[in-house]
């Protein structure tokens, strides 16, 4: 007999304009991971926050191991036993790896923190994750993935009962996530519940026993994994069916538009390619690769390399992005909280501030032009909001990553850098956002694509340069694309070409 863990009874929650939950019904069973889908906006992250007590419903009641709340608090919902690990880092920047892994209950001794303790303690805890870091560095000093795994830890560290994960891969490929997915056996063992939300099929699949699909603040539908196929649950999540292949483009493409050659520095060596006007070029590797690294580089947000850059057969090395945009180059991050959306702001200034010059005559704005801009921005990606004037931070994730792409998409730039553009998207937004990208091509533009995520690079690139450990290990083109190619060269391996 399945024991129910966690009840949800009727659960709303008003925003100003938004209803971003109705009437949310939900049993969640002893011991299941169970996989909260939808798409972005549709309130998976606000059910959870509800659960963690960091926003109450405005209506309904959550019975919890047989016992009624009208609502949670941050220290019920611990004292029970409930860890969420949010979308959004929670970690203090200029703390050591293993003071972030025990903030709030840090080891004590003669009343003063005991430093020995905690870094012995948190090493054991990445050592049972199998994870490689240094737990004595800054939080800071990490990569996004690395990030990710920190946050992992910290809640690995409690008595957790019920383990909440909001988009949990995200930031990581797909080694991390095999790294992930082993540590949520491993707890699923010791009879841990797991609350689970991906936009990724394939993860919702492999790890979960049953999905629950949200969609525009309602609970749609509640299937066992083993009875559902893809197809099926994206049709719930969307409403509509629709296919998961990518868009096809007839594209032509033109001469070289931008040439590197042997850019070496920030950990990374001697890399060359060439990028052409409407060619996508995918760039693949695990994370430490040194992707994200070379792009600093070329855009001039890291100084210090070394290497020849060509631009439409001129010689340039950028010092720093605003010299970069000026000759149309941009980049869209990886993380968009800390360098892409300015949350406190509205959606459209964060789309009109890059691009004033288009909006402005002299030293006015055009109102007009503004509003423009961003409705078609707004229209063209579907960013779900109530309006134009909706501060960026209230948005759901996957609409804030959609507002970075807004901002550079409304530009002149002529060569794009997308930084795993997709991250956090859900599948109905990633189909726009490829058809968007095929777009750009057509109009002349070119993109370097960075991503972690396979089917992605292999859809939608033209070709795909592989780095691994900061070195170039192979170029391949779309004719000799494959997982396997991919992954060979990004394991350091030498591909054999038949
Ligand atoms: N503080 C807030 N003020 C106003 N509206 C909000 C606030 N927080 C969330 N919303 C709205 O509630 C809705 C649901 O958002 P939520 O973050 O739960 O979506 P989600 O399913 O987690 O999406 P994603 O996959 O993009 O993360 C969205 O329309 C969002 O704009
Ligand atoms: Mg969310």
């Amino acid at each position: 007999m399945k024991q129910v863990l966690l009840s949800l009874k009727h659960i709303s929650k008003q925003y100003p304009g938004v209803l971003a939950l109705n009437d949310v019904s939900l049993d969640v069973y002893e011991g299941e991971t169970l996989a909260l889908c939808g798409e972005n906006g549709a309130g998976k992250s606000t059910l959870i926050k509800t659960l963690s007590g960091s926003i109450l419903p405005s209506e309904g009641t959550i019975i919890y191991d047989g016992k009624e709340y009208d609502s949670m608090t941050p220290k019920r919902s611990q004292d029970l036993g409930i860890s969420v690990v949010y979308q959004e880092f929670n970690l203090m920047n200029t703390l050591s790896v293993a003071e972030n892994v025990y903030v709030g209950r840090l080891p004590m001794k003669h009343g003063l923190y005991d430093k020995k303790t905690c870094i012995e303690d948190a090493k054991k805890i990445f050592a049972d994750m199998e994870v490689d870091i240094d737990v004595t560095k800054p939080v800071e000093e990490l990569s996004v993935a690395y990030m990710q795994l920190v946050e992992i830890a910290k809640n690995l560290a409690k008595e957790t009962r019920l383990l909440i994960m909001d988009e949990p891969t995200a930031p990581l490929t797909e080694h991390e996530c095999i790294i992930l997915f082993g540590i949520m056996r491993k707890l699923k063992e010791r009879g841990v519940t797991i609350i689970f939300i991906s936009h990724r099929m394939n993860e919702i699949f492999d790890v979960c026993d049953r999905a629950a699909v949200m969609r525009d603040g309602q609970l749609i539908s509640v299937h066992n994994i083993a009875e559902i196929n893809r197809d099926q649950l994206i049709r719930d999540m969307v409403g509509r069916s629709m296919s998961e292949a990518y868009p096809v483009c007839e594209k032509t493409i033109g001469e070289t538009v931008l040439k590197v050659e042997n850019l070496s520095g920030n950990g990374v060596k001697q890399i060359s390619f060439e990028l052409h006007r409407g060619e996508i070029l995918g760039l693949a590797g695990l994370v430490g690769a040194g992707r994200t690294e070379i792009m600093r580089i070329l855009y001039g947000a890291d100084n210090g390399g070394s290497g020849d850059i060509t631009l439409h057969g001129k010689k340039v090395f950028f010092k720093n992005p605003k010299e970069a945009v000026k000759n149309g180059i941009v980049l869209l991050p990886e993380d968009r909280k800390r360098e892409g959306v300015l949350l406190t702001l509205p959606i459209s200034q964060n789309v009109v501030l890059p691009n004033l010059r288009k909006v402005s005559s002299g030293l006015f704005v055009n109102r007009k032009k503004v509003d423009e801009m961003v409705e078609r921005q707004r229209s063209d990606l579907k960013i779900a909001c109530y309006s134009g004037e909706q501060l960026a931070g209230t948005l759901s994730g996957g609409n804030q990553q959609k507002v970075v792409l807004a901002k550079w998409l409304a530009s002149d730039a002529e060569i794009l850098i997308f930084d795993e553009p997709t991250r956090g998207i859900d599948v109905g937004a990633k189909w726009e956002i490829y058809n968007l990208m095929n777009a750009l091509c057509k109009r002349g533009m070119s993109i370097i694509m960075i991503s972690s995520e396979m089917d992605e690079l292999i859809g939608m690139s033209d070709r795909v340069v592989v780095l691994f450990e900061g070195k170039q290990t192979g170029t391949l083109a779309k004719s000799e694309f494959s997982q396997e190619a991919i992954l060979t060269l990004a394991s350091g391996e030498e591909l054999v070409r038949s």
